[in-house]
């Protein structure tokens, strides 16, 4: 089955104690992983992603909900590579072929997941989608923010169609918060060019506000300078957006902006409801399902007297007709990779741009390590 040019040890990025990336991630040598299940695949990493979520495991700050995590702590749960060996029921893919792949499905245990930032990860086969030729692999390694703002986008049209509004966002005013960041960069451009809106206003900060239009070309009709503004409603209309895409935490500081009557707040980045929770991780102490349930009052309570249609959405890359359309969007260059790629040679960017995923500032767009 494993091809004897596959090495026993590998390089693998990992942070060897619960530790914030610049204080001690590294590049270690480790035991190079095998197919233990037939319908498993192993391949040759050639990129792969870091994100918030993974930054949290690493640092222990989610260690009382979800368990000790094994140390060390490999990084990595999305990745884009070439097969080298498949387990004996795979029958879609064979050494060779150009795979991507996020290797969580739910409920996410994300204590003991990780270790696709690496030069070889194991993956299931339904989790693994054929890397269209054209598309780098760096590119591919963005695709599960690309699937979640897709869902988000299929759910924020569902919830103004309740609010009566017809036409999809066509000539329509949307909001995205942080547009130049892993997940606002494939919100407003598929928002703008895939569902047509008709003016995407957006957030980021003072450094990032000549990038937006030289970055996103013709997404952006309006920049918003966050950090000079006390309250987003001083600098966009209140009532003025149709669609709030709120990539941040706190979506109540998004709130005033939506119509009153008729529009609708996305939140990729708020308190999930107690049912979502249950769903998306494995069992949590129970105030945090109180605390979860608090917050959606404060959520309903903040927009007491409107119409406003709020929901939070936690992204499935594992829905394979949502990553199919995902790939395809990318294949298209509808929605064009943002990234910033780092090679797994050079530690030392690795971890000043995993301090930026860490702390939610100063990245632009996503992080990824080169490893081929
Ligand atoms: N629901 C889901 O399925 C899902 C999926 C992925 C991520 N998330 C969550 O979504 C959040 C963002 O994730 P990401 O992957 O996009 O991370 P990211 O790329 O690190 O996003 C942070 C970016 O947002 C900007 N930002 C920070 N505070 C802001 C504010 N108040 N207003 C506007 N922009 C601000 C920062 O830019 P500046 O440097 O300009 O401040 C930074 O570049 C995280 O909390 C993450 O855990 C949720």
């Amino acid at each position: 089955m494993a091809g004897s040019e596959i090495p026993k040890t590998m390089r693998a990025l990992v942070a060897p104690k619960y530790c914030w990336p610049e204080d001690g991630y590294e590049v270690v040598e480790l035991p190079t992983p095998q197919i233990r299940d037939p319908k498993e695949l192993l391949f040759r990493v050639h990129a792969a992603s870091i994100a918030t979520g993974e930054t949290q495991v690493a640092r222990g700050a989610v260690r009382f909900l979800l368990g000790k995590s094994k140390m060390p702590i490999r990084l990595g749960v999305e990745g884009a590579g070439v097969v080298v060996a498949v387990g004996a029921e795979v029958t879609a893919f064979k050494p060779g072929d150009e795979i991507y792949t996020f290797t969580v499905t739910r409920p996410m245990n994300l204590a003991s997941a990780g270790g696709v930032c690496a030069e070889y990860a194991v993956t299931r086969e339904a989790l693994a989608i054929r890397k269209p030729a054209h598309v780098p692999f760096v590119d591919m390694c963005t695709l599960a923010n690309l699937v979640t703002v897709v869902q988000a986008a299929d759910r924020a049209l569902e919830e103004l169609r309740a609010n009566g509004v017809e036409g999809g966002l066509r000539g329509k005013t949307v909001f995205v918060a942080g547009a130049l960041g892993a997940l606002g960069a494939p919100a407003a451009q598929l928002l703008k060019r895939e569902l047509g809106a008709g003016r995407v206003v957006a957030s980021v900060s003072t450094a990032k506000v000549p990038l937006v239009e030289a970055l996103l070309p013709g997404v952006v009709d309006r920049v918003v300078d966050y950090t000079r503004v006390p309250r987003l409603a001083d600098a966009v209309p209140r009532g003025s957006v149709d669609l709030v895409f709120s990539t941040q935490w706190g979506p109540e500081g998004t709130f005033a902006l939506a119509d009153r009557e008729r529009g609708v707040v996305a939140s990729l980045a708020g308190a999930p409801p107690p049912a979502l929770l249950r769903a998306i991780l494995p069992p949590l102490p129970a105030p945090v399902y109180w605390l979860a349930a608090l917050a959606q009052l404060w959520y309903a309570f903040c927009l007491r007297g409107t119409r406003v249609r709020y929901f939070f959405l936690s992204g499935e890359p594992s829905v394979r007709a949502d990553l199919v359309r995902a790939v395809d969007l990318l294949a298209r260059g509808t929605v064009k990779a943002l990234h910033r790629v780092v090679p797994l040679d050079d530690i030392v960017a690795i971890r000043a741009e995993a301090q930026k995923v860490a702390t939610g500032k100063g990245g632009i767009g996503k992080l990824v390590i080169q490893i081929v």
